[in-house]
C-alpha cells in the first residue's frame, strides 16, 4: 500500500494563532480540537502542530523548556490526547514539531553542567566568527561559568551538542514519548543544523548577503547528522501506521536537501524553492523543474509561519491562482493556516511586534509577526487577540467566506476535493504561462503572459469569460 504521506495535504497550525477556546487572546489545543471539523471539511489530510511544549516564549515555542509536556498556555497533556483522538476519529493525522537543534535557556539541562551544549572556554575571547541567523554573534559569554555558549538563533536558544551521545539518547526518549501518545510523525526544526563542525573553525568571510544563511554556513550540514536521522527512522518504523519524518532542511539548492531523503532517513523535507520565487513564470518553472530533478519526493510550500503571506507577496488574485498551481503539483503539499482564507501580511506597528528577529536587528528586519496574526473565525473580530486582526479581516473570516462561492475558502475547498493525481508532464505554453497535465486535468497558470483563451474549465481562480488573464489559473478537462 502507498504510504499516506506521499500525496497528503498537510495543514500547518500555528498553535498560538489558530483558535482560542478560552478567550484569553492566545490559541490553544482545545481550540484546535473544536476546529477539526472545519479542517476535515476543508479537505486536508494531516495537521502539523507548531511547538506547544512548555516554553518561556522567547521564540514563541521554538525555545522549549520541557519536551514532554504541554505549556499551560495551550492546555494539558490530556487536551493533547483528546486532540489526537478526535483527529484520528475524523481520519486526520497529527504531526508534532520537534525542536532538536536548541533548547530554551530555561531548560533544566542548561541549568546543569552544560555538557549537552556547544560551549567554548572564555579564555581566548569569542570562539569564532559565526553569526547568529538573527543578527549579532552566535556566541554569548556566560561570565559565571567562564564560557561562551553557541546559539544560531537568539541567546535564549542555546544549541545542543549532537556530538554528545547523551543528547541522542535523550531525544530518542522524547520521540518515543510522543509516538507512544499517537502522533503520526514529526516536523523537525532546523534539521540540517543539529551537528556542528566540532573544530569550530571560522566561516569564510565576507558572509554573502543571501537569504539563506544555511547555503553558505560550512559549520552545519555535517555528515554525522545523517546518523541521527537513520536512527530516528528506525525508531519511527518500529511503530505501526507509517509515521513520517519531515525535515526543515533549508537550502535554496534542493540538491543539498536530497541526501536527507535517502531511503533510510527522512521521508519528506520542505521544498522551500517556490517560497522564494517572484510571480514570474520562468522563475517558477525553473524552480519546479529543479525540485523535481533533485528530490525523490517533492513537497510543495508557498507559506508558513516564517514568511510573508502570498496575498502580499504575489497579490490577492495571484494568490488564488497560486493555490491552483500548488494543489495541482505532484506530491505532498503544505498549507499554512489562513492561506485558505487569502489572508494578507499584517503591517503591525513596531510596539506590537514580538518577533526576536525584529528586536535583534533593531527593526532592520521586520520579522514574522505579520503572518502570525490569529485566524479570523467570525465577522466580529477578537478584541484581545495577541496580535490585532485588521478590520478588513472581518470580510475574510471563515464565517464571511463559508458558502460564498466566490470566496478563497470555497476555492480551496473545491480544489482540495478535486486534487488531481497521476503523472506530471509540462505542456507547451505561450511565454508567461505554465501549463501541465495530471491524470484527467490540465492546470494552466497565466502568471505574467498575454490573455489566453481556455475551454473545458473545471475550476478557475476567478470568473472567466473564455479567456485566462495574467494572474489567473484554471484546471481544464484534459483534451
Ligand atoms: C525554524 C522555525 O520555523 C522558526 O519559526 C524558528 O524561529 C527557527 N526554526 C528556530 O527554531
Amino acid at each position: 500500500m502507498t504510504e499516506w504521506w506521499r500525496d497528503a495535504v498537510f495543514y500547518e497550525v500555528y498553535v498560538r494563532s489558530f483558535c482560542d477556546s478560552d478567550g484569553e487572546g492566545v490559541g490553544d489545543l482545545r481550540g484546535i480540537t473544536q476546529r477539526l471539523d472545519y479542517l476535515r471539511a476543508l479537505g486536508v489530510d494531516a495537521v502539523w502542530l507548531t511547538p506547544f511544549y512548555p516554553s518561556p516564549g522567547a521564540d514563541h515555542g521554538y525555545d522549549v523548556s520541557d519536551y514532554v509536556d504541554v505549556d499551560p498556555l495551550f492546555g494539558t497533556l490530556g487536551d493533547f490526547d483528546e486532540l489526537v483522538r478526535e483527529a484520528h476519529a475524523r481520519g486526520l493525522r497529527v504531526i508534532a514539531d520537534l525542536v532538536p537543534n536548541h533548547t530554551s535557556k530555561e531548560h533544566p539541562w542548561f541549568a546543569g553542567d552544560r555538557s549537552r551544549y556547544v560551549t567554548a572556554p572564555a579564555t581566548n575571547g569569542v570562539p569564532n566568527n559565526w553569526p547568529s541567523n538573527w543578527g549579532g554573534s552566535a556566541w554569548t559569554l556566560d561570565e559565571e561559568r567562564g564560557h561562551y555558549y553557541l546559539h544560531l538563533f537568539a541567546p535564549e536558544q542555546p544549541d545542543l551538542d549532537w556530538h554528545n551521545p547523551q543528547v541522542r539518547e535523550d531525544f530518542r526518549a522524547i520521540l518515543r514519548f510522543w509516538l507512544d501518545r499517537g502522533v503520526d510523525g514529526f516536523r523537525i526544526d532546523v534539521a540540517h543544523g543539529l551537528v556542528k563542525d566540532r573544530t569550530l573553525a571560522d566561516e569564510p568571510e565576507p558572509f554573502p548577503a543571501v537569504r539563506f544563511s544555511s547555503d553558505w554556513r560550512t559549520a552545519i550540514d555535517q555528515p554525522e547528522v545523517h546518523d541521527v536521522y537513520r536512527d530516528w527512522r528506525r525508531l519511527a518504523d518500529s511503530y505501526d501506521g507509517d509515521r513520517v519524518l519531515v525535515g526543515e532542511v533549508v537550502f535554496s539548492d534542493q540538491r543539498r536537501v536530497a541526501p536527507y531523503l535517502r531511503p533510510d532517513e527522512l521521508q519528506l523535507a520542505f521544498n522551500f524553492s517556490l517560497v522564494f520565487q517572484p510571480w514570474e513564470a520562468e522563475a517558477m518553472r525553473r524552480s519546479i523543474n529543479e525540485s523535481l530533478a533533485a528530490l525523490p519526493v517533492v513537497t510543495w510550500v508557498l507559506e508558513n509561519h516564517d514568511v510573508t503571506r502570498i496575498a502580499t507577496r504575489f497579490g490577492a488574485r495571484e494568490a488564488r491562482a497560486a493555490a491552483l498551481l500548488l494543489l495541482a503539483l505532484p506530491g505532498p503539499v503544505f498549507l499554512y493556516q489562513g492561506q485558505e482564507l487569502g489572508l494578507d501580511e499584517v503591517d503591525l506597528p513596531a510596539e506590537l511586534r514580538q518577533d526576536p528577529i525584529f528586536h535583534r536587528t533593531n527593526g532592520e528586519r521586520t520579522g514574522r509577526d505579520g503572518c502570525r496574526v490569529p485566524v479570523p473565525w467570525t465577522r466580529t473580530l477578537q478584541e484581545n487577540a495577541w496580535l490585532p486582526q485588521p478590520p478588513t479581516w472581518s470580510g475574510l473570516s471563515v464565517e464571511a467566506q463559508t458558502g460564498d462561492d466566490a470566496s478563497t475558502l470555497e476555492l480551496y475547498r473545491r480544489a482540495l476535493a478535486r486534487r488531481p493525481g497521476g503523472a506530471f508532464a509540462w505542456r507547451d505554453a505561450p511565454r508567461g504561462v505554465l501549463a501541465f497535465d495530471r491524470d484527467e486535468l490540465v492546470c494552466v497558470v497565466n502568471v505574467d503572459g498575454e490573455p489566453l483563451p481556455v475551454v473545458g474549465v473545471v475550476l478557475a481562480s476567478e470568473e472567466l469569460d473564455g479567456v485566462l488573464p495574467a494572474g489567473a489559473a484554471a484546471w481544464l478537462v484534459r483534451p
